[in-house]
């Protein structure tokens, strides 16, 4: 079984989730950061795992067309998604349905809300005015769950 590790991220933790997936799911995932690599032929892959994060309401751009252009061909895969962000609950859960494709939702073997972080030394100046005066954070947060990454895991394996 060949795997395909998506991803983007803006301030790194995407990134950081991906590689703990990696790590989890074992060395024959592939992982690709879609913003610096260019994709491999997806034909060759029996399961797909994609994942960015939600900035001002949206999933990247790059992540979307990923999903619109691919459609066809990753719903004949076994496909696992997920997204980091910092709401939670349901405001977490529309901003999830809203990320990727009903369709695709729909026919993954695992989803994940993986949760997300404000990272300072990583924003710039408009995203800290917006995150202090906005959002009320003025500190640093890290509020990744490590519990949904292992239960994504665990369907994504089973
Ligand atoms: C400017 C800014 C806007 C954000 N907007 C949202 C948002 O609309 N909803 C949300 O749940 N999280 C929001 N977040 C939190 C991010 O989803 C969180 O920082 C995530 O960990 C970013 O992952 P990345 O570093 O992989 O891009 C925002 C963060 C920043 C800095």
């Amino acid at each position: 079984m060949k795997g395909l590790l998506v991803y983007q991220s803006k301030h790194g933790t995407t990134e950081k989730v991906a590689q703990r997936m990696q790590n989890l799911l074992g060395e024959e995932y592939l992982l690709i950061n879609i913003n610096t690599t260019s994709l491999p032929n997806l034909e060759e892959f029996d399961r797909i795992v994609i994942g960015g994060s939600i900035h001002a309401g949206a999933i990247q751009k790059k992540i979307q067309a990923f999903c619109k252009l691919n459609l066809d061909l990753l719903l004949q895969k076994e496909i696992g998604l997920f997204l980091s962000c910092m709401y939670k609950g349901d405001p977490a859960l529309k901003q999830f349905e809203t990320a990727y494709p009903e369709s695709l939702i729909k026919h993954a073997k695992a989803t994940a809300i993986t949760g997300g972080e404000f990272l300072f030394s990583e924003m710039n100046w408009i995203e800290k005015i917006i995150v202090r005066k906005i959002v009320g954070v003025k500190e640093s947060q890290s509020e990744i769950n490590f519990n949904a990454i292992d239960d994504f895991i665990a369907h994504m394996t089973t």
